[in-house]
């Protein structure tokens, strides 16, 4: 899968995209990652990224032109594009469900600063605007970490362990189950009888009930939405 992320800190994914799972996956693994730095699309001397707003108000906005000026020039006409992703907390937001959807094919990320980037970036060259939660970062280059990291271990040859990507919290609209390694006591902590105990069936059900009580308890909204497909099942 390759992705392209532009931004005005190239450094700042120094750490995130080289070690653990992106590391492995970038070093002969399936994720081709190229990091492109915004200035150097700029014309003038100063390399300008940003100015006042237009209407006025507090802070800088990106501007339009090296934006367009480095996705035409990496990818040409919009047809040979790939789908452009611009982070920004009014966009939608990722859940597995969108992180599947866009695992596989080619991606381009692009990163903003400042108050924000001006509006014809959003009109003229994304197809997608997301946000990674309710709450405002410094910037897209955090949330273009972590879609990074949430489309890679999907990849297939990404993950040592299959099974694990299946499994796993949201896969099924549930959160995880809680696991235990040894010690089988610690701090006067026990390890639940259950998953000692060997009989595979009673601990996928303990395991099963976990995963429902913790789901109702913290994310009434994941167990309503749940609730309702199964539901649904039932009903079919
Ligand atoms: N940029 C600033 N805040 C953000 C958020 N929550 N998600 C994505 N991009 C952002």
């Amino acid at each position: 899968m390759r992705i392209d992320v532009l931004t005005i800190f190239p450094d700042y994914f120094r750490g995130p995209f080289d070690v653990s799972l992106l590391g492995r996956a970038r070093r002969g693994g399936p994720l081709d990652l190229h990091v492109h730095d915004l200035r150097a699309y700029t014309s003038d001397r100063h390399r300008t990224v940003d100015d006042l707003p237009y209407g006025g108000g507090a802070g800088m906005v990106m501007k339009p032109e090296p934006f367009f000026e480095a996705v035409e020039t990496l990818f040409g006409s919009v047809p040979a594009r790939p789908r452009t992703v611009l982070f920004t907390p009014r966009g939608r937001r990722l859940d597995q469900r969108l992180v599947a959807d866009l695992a596989g094919e080619p991606l381009l990320l692009l990163c903003g600063r400042y108050e924000g980037i001006d509006e014809r970036v959003h009109a003229g060259l994304a197809t997608d605007e997301l946000s990674v939660g309710d709450y405002v970062l410094a910037g897209g280059e955090a949330a273009a970490c972590i879609l990074v990291e949430a489309v890679t271990r999907l990849l297939p040859g990404a993950l040592g362990n299959i099974d694990s990507a299946a499994e796993e919290s949201f896969t099924e609209g549930l959160l995880e189950y809680p696991q235990y390694t040894r010690p089988a006591t610690y701090r006067g902590m026990a390890v639940p009888d259950v998953l000692l105990s060997g009989d595979h069936g009673a601990v996928a059900r303990w395991r099963r009930e976990r995963a429902l009580e913790h789901t109702r308890r913290t994310r009434p909204d994941l167990f309503a939405a749940w609730r309702a497909r199964s539901d649904l099942d039932d009903g079919s």
